[in-house]
Protein backbone atom coordinates (compact mmCIF):
# COMPACT_ATOMS: atom_id res chain seq x y z
CA UNK A 1 0.00 0.00 0.00
CA UNK A 2 1.05 3.65 -0.81
CA UNK A 3 0.76 5.26 2.59
CA UNK A 4 -0.92 8.58 2.87
CA UNK A 5 0.84 11.33 3.39
CA UNK A 6 -0.22 15.43 3.60
CA UNK A 7 1.72 17.09 1.21
CA UNK A 8 2.29 14.48 -0.82
CA UNK A 9 -0.10 11.74 -2.07
CA UNK A 10 -2.32 14.18 -4.39
CA UNK A 11 -4.18 12.62 -7.00
CA UNK A 12 -1.21 13.55 -9.21
CA UNK A 13 1.13 11.62 -7.36
CA UNK A 14 -1.05 8.54 -7.11
CA UNK A 15 -2.05 8.65 -10.22
CA UNK A 16 1.98 7.92 -11.45
CA UNK A 17 2.38 5.50 -8.66
CA UNK A 18 -0.49 3.64 -9.96
CA UNK A 19 0.70 4.08 -13.46
CA UNK A 20 4.25 2.86 -12.56
CA UNK A 21 3.76 0.78 -9.95
CA UNK A 22 0.67 -0.23 -9.10
CA UNK A 23 0.19 -0.21 -5.72
CA UNK A 24 -2.17 -3.24 -4.31
CA UNK A 25 -3.60 0.32 -2.36
CA UNK A 26 -3.00 3.82 -2.64
CA UNK A 27 -4.30 6.18 0.18
CA UNK A 28 -5.24 10.22 0.08
CA UNK A 29 -3.72 12.67 2.51
CA UNK A 30 -5.97 13.00 4.87
CA UNK A 31 -8.91 14.82 4.72
CA UNK A 32 -9.76 17.29 7.46
CA UNK A 33 -12.97 17.29 9.00
CA UNK A 34 -14.13 20.72 10.56
CA UNK A 35 -16.63 20.00 13.33
CA UNK A 36 -19.28 21.60 12.09
CA UNK A 37 -21.42 18.79 10.21
CA UNK A 38 -22.56 21.04 7.20
CA UNK A 39 -19.43 22.14 4.49
CA UNK A 40 -16.93 19.93 6.24
CA UNK A 41 -14.64 19.05 3.25
CA UNK A 42 -13.00 21.45 1.27
CA UNK A 43 -13.66 21.28 -2.51
CA UNK A 44 -10.25 20.18 -2.95
CA UNK A 45 -10.93 17.29 -0.81
CA UNK A 46 -14.44 16.41 -2.62
CA UNK A 47 -12.28 16.82 -5.88
CA UNK A 48 -9.57 14.22 -3.68
CA UNK A 49 -11.85 11.15 -3.17
CA UNK A 50 -13.56 10.90 -6.36
CA UNK A 51 -10.80 10.26 -8.01
CA UNK A 52 -10.31 6.30 -8.82
CA UNK A 53 -7.96 5.09 -11.07
CA UNK A 54 -7.38 1.60 -13.03
CA UNK A 55 -9.33 -0.21 -10.88
CA UNK A 56 -6.37 0.30 -8.16
CA UNK A 57 -8.42 0.94 -4.72
CA UNK A 58 -8.31 4.52 -3.15
CA UNK A 59 -8.89 4.68 0.61
CA UNK A 60 -9.98 7.84 1.98
CA UNK A 61 -8.47 9.14 4.73
CA UNK A 62 -10.30 11.12 7.25
CA UNK A 63 -9.01 12.88 10.25
CA UNK A 64 -11.01 14.76 12.77
CA UNK A 65 -12.62 15.02 16.82
CA UNK A 66 -16.39 14.88 16.58
CA UNK A 67 -18.03 11.43 15.99
CA UNK A 68 -20.60 13.91 14.48
CA UNK A 69 -18.73 15.51 11.72
CA UNK A 70 -16.99 12.27 10.90
CA UNK A 71 -20.10 10.29 10.16
CA UNK A 72 -21.46 13.23 8.07
CA UNK A 73 -18.42 13.39 6.14
CA UNK A 74 -18.58 9.60 5.83
CA UNK A 75 -21.55 9.82 4.64
CA UNK A 76 -20.57 12.97 2.11
CA UNK A 77 -17.59 11.02 1.10
CA UNK A 78 -19.56 7.91 0.19
CA UNK A 79 -22.22 9.71 -1.71
CA UNK A 80 -19.15 10.91 -4.23
CA UNK A 81 -18.04 7.34 -4.90
CA UNK A 82 -15.46 6.67 -1.83
CA UNK A 83 -15.85 3.01 -0.89
CA UNK A 84 -13.17 2.32 1.31
CA UNK A 85 -12.33 4.49 4.40
CA UNK A 86 -9.46 4.78 7.08
CA UNK A 87 -9.65 6.96 10.26
CA UNK A 88 -6.18 8.51 11.62
CA UNK A 89 -4.81 7.43 14.64
CA UNK A 90 -1.15 8.63 14.35
CA UNK A 91 -0.77 12.34 13.63
CA UNK A 92 1.46 13.88 15.73
CA UNK A 93 1.28 17.51 14.74
CA UNK A 94 -0.24 21.09 16.23
CA UNK A 95 -3.84 21.53 16.31
CA UNK A 96 -4.34 17.74 15.38
CA UNK A 97 -3.06 16.84 18.72
CA UNK A 98 -4.63 20.05 20.71
CA UNK A 99 -8.00 19.10 19.17
CA UNK A 100 -8.59 15.41 20.35
CA UNK A 101 -7.54 13.93 16.71
CA UNK A 102 -5.15 11.32 15.13
CA UNK A 103 -2.95 10.52 17.68
CA UNK A 104 -4.69 12.16 20.80
CA UNK A 105 -7.79 10.20 20.49
CA UNK A 106 -5.43 7.53 21.53
CA UNK A 107 -5.85 8.90 25.27
CA UNK A 108 -9.62 8.89 24.84
CA UNK A 109 -9.96 5.27 24.34
CA UNK A 110 -13.73 5.13 25.69
CA UNK A 111 -14.68 7.97 23.53
CA UNK A 112 -12.64 6.35 20.86
CA UNK A 113 -14.06 2.94 20.87
CA UNK A 114 -17.76 4.78 20.33
CA UNK A 115 -16.15 6.66 17.35
CA UNK A 116 -15.42 3.95 15.92
CA UNK A 117 -18.37 1.78 16.32
CA UNK A 118 -20.16 4.66 15.26
CA UNK A 119 -18.34 4.97 11.95
CA UNK A 120 -18.46 1.25 11.15
CA UNK A 121 -22.25 1.80 10.79
CA UNK A 122 -22.34 4.18 8.47
CA UNK A 123 -19.61 2.89 6.85
CA UNK A 124 -21.05 0.48 3.85
CA UNK A 125 -17.27 -0.20 2.69
CA UNK A 126 -14.09 -1.52 4.07
CA UNK A 127 -13.44 0.47 7.13
CA UNK A 128 -9.58 0.37 8.35
CA UNK A 129 -7.75 2.30 11.46
CA UNK A 130 -4.00 3.81 11.21
CA UNK A 131 -2.45 3.72 14.30
CA UNK A 132 0.64 4.34 15.89
CA UNK A 133 2.00 2.10 19.17
CA UNK A 134 0.66 4.36 21.65
CA UNK A 135 0.43 8.38 22.69
CA UNK A 136 3.39 7.97 25.22
CA UNK A 137 3.54 4.35 26.07
CA UNK A 138 4.60 2.35 23.04
CA UNK A 139 2.80 -0.78 24.75
CA UNK A 140 -0.36 1.25 24.33
CA UNK A 141 -1.62 -0.85 21.16
CA UNK A 142 -1.95 -3.97 23.38
CA UNK A 143 -4.59 -2.55 25.43
CA UNK A 144 -6.64 -1.67 22.09
CA UNK A 145 -6.60 -4.52 20.18
CA UNK A 146 -9.87 -5.88 21.55
CA UNK A 147 -11.57 -2.17 20.79
CA UNK A 148 -10.81 -2.65 17.22
CA UNK A 149 -11.52 -5.86 16.79
CA UNK A 150 -14.98 -5.56 18.28
CA UNK A 151 -15.63 -2.31 16.41
CA UNK A 152 -15.89 -4.39 13.17
CA UNK A 153 -12.73 -2.62 11.67
CA UNK A 154 -11.35 -4.54 8.54
CA UNK A 155 -7.83 -4.10 9.10
CA UNK A 156 -5.07 -2.42 11.02
CA UNK A 157 -2.08 -0.57 9.68
CA UNK A 158 0.27 0.12 12.85
CA UNK A 159 3.40 2.59 12.68
CA UNK A 160 5.13 1.50 15.71
CA UNK A 161 6.14 4.70 17.03
CA UNK A 162 4.36 6.45 19.83
CA UNK A 163 2.81 9.64 18.71
CA UNK A 164 5.29 12.04 21.06
CA UNK A 165 7.88 9.91 19.48
CA UNK A 166 7.02 11.93 16.25
CA UNK A 167 10.04 10.28 13.35
CA UNK A 168 12.58 9.54 16.34
CA UNK A 169 14.14 6.80 16.77
CA UNK A 170 13.34 3.30 14.50
CA UNK A 171 10.04 2.30 14.06
CA UNK A 172 9.81 -1.01 16.27
CA UNK A 173 8.37 -3.53 14.22
CA UNK A 174 8.99 -6.23 17.02
CA UNK A 175 5.26 -4.59 18.12
CA UNK A 176 3.89 -5.13 14.68
CA UNK A 177 5.04 -8.53 15.07
CA UNK A 178 3.56 -8.86 18.34
CA UNK A 179 0.26 -6.98 17.30
CA UNK A 180 -0.10 -9.67 14.62
CA UNK A 181 0.07 -12.91 17.18
CA UNK A 182 -2.68 -10.96 19.68
CA UNK A 183 -4.91 -9.92 17.07
CA UNK A 184 -7.28 -11.90 14.39
CA UNK A 185 -7.40 -8.27 12.18
CA UNK A 186 -4.86 -8.26 9.50
CA UNK A 187 -2.07 -6.11 10.16
CA UNK A 188 -0.18 -3.78 7.72
CA UNK A 189 3.48 -2.91 8.82
CA UNK A 190 4.61 0.76 8.41
CA UNK A 191 7.58 2.64 9.02
CA UNK A 192 11.08 2.84 8.11
CA UNK A 193 10.67 0.54 4.85
CA UNK A 194 13.51 2.17 3.00
CA UNK A 195 14.58 -0.93 1.01
CA UNK A 196 13.11 -4.30 -0.10
CA UNK A 197 15.17 -5.98 2.06
CA UNK A 198 14.12 -4.55 4.73
CA UNK A 199 10.29 -4.93 3.65
CA UNK A 200 10.70 -8.67 3.18
CA UNK A 201 12.58 -8.47 6.49
CA UNK A 202 9.77 -6.98 8.20
CA UNK A 203 6.82 -9.40 6.35
CA UNK A 204 9.24 -12.37 6.92
CA UNK A 205 9.16 -11.71 11.21
CA UNK A 206 6.23 -9.54 11.94
CA UNK A 207 3.72 -12.58 9.58
CA UNK A 208 2.05 -9.06 8.83
CA UNK A 209 -0.39 -9.33 5.95
CA UNK A 210 1.36 -6.70 4.14
CA UNK A 211 3.07 -3.16 3.83
CA UNK A 212 2.42 0.27 3.49
CA UNK A 213 5.65 2.29 2.01
CA UNK A 214 5.62 6.06 2.95
CA UNK A 215 9.06 8.23 2.59
CA UNK A 216 10.74 4.97 0.78
CA UNK A 217 8.63 4.64 -1.71
CA UNK A 218 8.56 8.49 -2.33
CA UNK A 219 12.12 8.59 -2.44
CA UNK A 220 12.13 5.57 -4.89
CA UNK A 221 8.91 4.45 -6.27
CA UNK A 222 10.30 1.25 -7.73
CA UNK A 223 10.66 0.26 -4.41
CA UNK A 224 7.02 -1.64 -4.92
CA UNK A 225 8.42 -3.38 -7.77
CA UNK A 226 11.64 -4.25 -5.90
CA UNK A 227 10.08 -5.79 -3.36
CA UNK A 228 7.57 -8.07 -5.62
CA UNK A 229 10.89 -8.89 -7.03
CA UNK A 230 10.56 -7.32 -10.64
CA UNK A 231 13.35 -4.74 -9.76
CA UNK A 232 16.52 -5.25 -9.19
CA UNK A 233 16.86 -4.51 -5.08
CA UNK A 234 19.14 -1.63 -5.62
CA UNK A 235 19.99 -0.09 -8.62
CA UNK A 236 23.42 1.07 -9.81
CA UNK A 237 24.37 4.44 -9.10
CA UNK A 238 23.90 5.42 -12.76
CA UNK A 239 20.87 3.52 -13.30
CA UNK A 240 19.26 5.24 -9.88
CA UNK A 241 20.03 8.90 -11.24
CA UNK A 242 18.45 8.03 -14.19
CA UNK A 243 15.50 6.68 -12.59
CA UNK A 244 15.30 10.27 -10.12
CA UNK A 245 15.38 12.07 -13.67
CA UNK A 246 12.19 10.06 -15.56
CA UNK A 247 10.23 9.90 -11.82
CA UNK A 248 10.93 13.72 -11.72
CA UNK A 249 10.06 14.93 -15.28
CA UNK A 250 7.39 12.36 -15.29
CA UNK A 251 5.89 14.05 -11.77
CA UNK A 252 6.58 17.46 -12.91
CA UNK A 253 4.15 17.11 -15.86
CA UNK A 254 1.63 15.76 -13.90
CA UNK A 255 1.81 18.69 -11.18
CA UNK A 256 1.95 21.09 -13.92
CA UNK A 257 -1.69 20.19 -14.93
CA UNK A 258 -2.95 19.74 -11.21
CA UNK A 259 -1.68 22.67 -9.44
CA UNK A 260 -0.98 26.59 -10.48
CA UNK A 261 1.74 28.73 -10.58
CA UNK A 262 5.46 28.41 -10.98
CA UNK A 263 6.03 29.01 -7.47
CA UNK A 264 3.60 26.46 -6.48
CA UNK A 265 4.61 24.11 -8.82
CA UNK A 266 8.37 24.10 -7.59
CA UNK A 267 7.52 24.03 -3.93
CA UNK A 268 5.59 20.43 -4.76
CA UNK A 269 8.72 18.85 -6.56
CA UNK A 270 11.19 19.79 -3.84
CA UNK A 271 8.85 18.16 -1.12
CA UNK A 272 9.20 15.23 -2.93
CA UNK A 273 13.26 16.14 -2.80
CA UNK A 274 13.11 16.04 0.79
CA UNK A 275 12.43 12.43 1.27
CA UNK A 276 15.17 11.49 -0.79
CA UNK A 277 18.32 11.14 0.83
CA UNK A 278 20.49 8.13 -1.37
CA UNK A 279 24.13 9.17 -1.15
CA UNK A 280 24.51 8.72 -4.62
CA UNK A 281 21.82 10.82 -6.07
CA UNK A 282 22.10 13.05 -3.54
CA UNK A 283 24.21 16.15 -5.24
CA UNK A 284 21.47 16.15 -8.30
CA UNK A 285 18.83 16.12 -5.19
CA UNK A 286 20.52 19.20 -3.67
CA UNK A 287 21.30 21.18 -7.21
CA UNK A 288 17.35 20.29 -7.76
CA UNK A 289 15.96 21.62 -4.64
CA UNK A 290 18.32 24.73 -5.46
CA UNK A 291 16.71 25.50 -8.41
CA UNK A 292 14.80 28.72 -9.37
CA UNK A 293 12.89 28.15 -11.48
CA UNK A 294 11.00 25.44 -13.88
CA UNK A 295 13.11 25.96 -16.46
CA UNK A 296 15.98 25.48 -14.99
CA UNK A 297 14.53 22.09 -12.80
CA UNK A 298 13.38 20.82 -15.77
CA UNK A 299 16.89 20.74 -17.20
CA UNK A 300 18.56 19.50 -14.42
CA UNK A 301 16.01 16.55 -15.06
CA UNK A 302 16.74 15.91 -18.56
CA UNK A 303 18.52 13.42 -19.96
CA UNK A 304 22.35 13.79 -20.39
C1 LIG B 1 5.27 14.49 5.04
C2 LIG B 1 4.44 13.42 5.72
C3 LIG B 1 3.06 13.49 5.66
C4 LIG B 1 2.26 12.50 6.28
N1 LIG B 1 0.91 12.59 6.19
C5 LIG B 1 0.14 11.60 6.74
C6 LIG B 1 -1.28 11.59 6.58
O1 LIG B 1 -1.88 12.46 5.94
N2 LIG B 1 -1.97 10.57 7.18
C7 LIG B 1 -1.34 9.56 7.89
O2 LIG B 1 -1.99 8.66 8.40
N3 LIG B 1 0.00 9.55 8.02
C8 LIG B 1 0.74 10.51 7.44
N4 LIG B 1 2.09 10.45 7.53
C9 LIG B 1 2.71 9.25 8.14
C10 LIG B 1 2.98 8.20 7.05
O3 LIG B 1 1.79 7.75 6.43
C11 LIG B 1 3.71 6.98 7.63
O4 LIG B 1 2.91 6.41 8.63
C12 LIG B 1 5.05 7.36 8.26
O5 LIG B 1 5.78 8.25 7.43
C13 LIG B 1 5.90 6.09 8.51
O6 LIG B 1 6.09 5.39 7.31
P1 LIG B 1 7.45 5.53 6.42
O7 LIG B 1 8.60 5.32 7.35
O8 LIG B 1 7.30 4.45 5.36
O9 LIG B 1 7.45 6.91 5.86
C14 LIG B 1 2.89 11.43 6.96
C15 LIG B 1 4.28 11.37 7.01
C16 LIG B 1 5.06 12.34 6.41
C17 LIG B 1 6.56 12.23 6.48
Amino acid sequence: MLAPMQGLTNRALRGLFIERVRPDVVFTEFVRVKASTKKNITENDRREVVSTVAGVPLVVQLIGTDTEALLAAAGTVQELGAAHLNINLGCPYGRMTSQTAGGALLREPFALARMLEALRREIRGSFSVKVRSGFDDPAQIFSLLTLFADSGIDFLVVHPRTVKQLYSGAADHGITGEVVRQTPLPVIANGDIFSAAIGQRVLAETGAAGLMLGRGAIADPLLFERLRGRCPGESTAAGKVDELREYLQELLARYQALFCGEHQILCKMKEVLCHVHDPEVLPLARQLKRSKSLAQFRELTADN
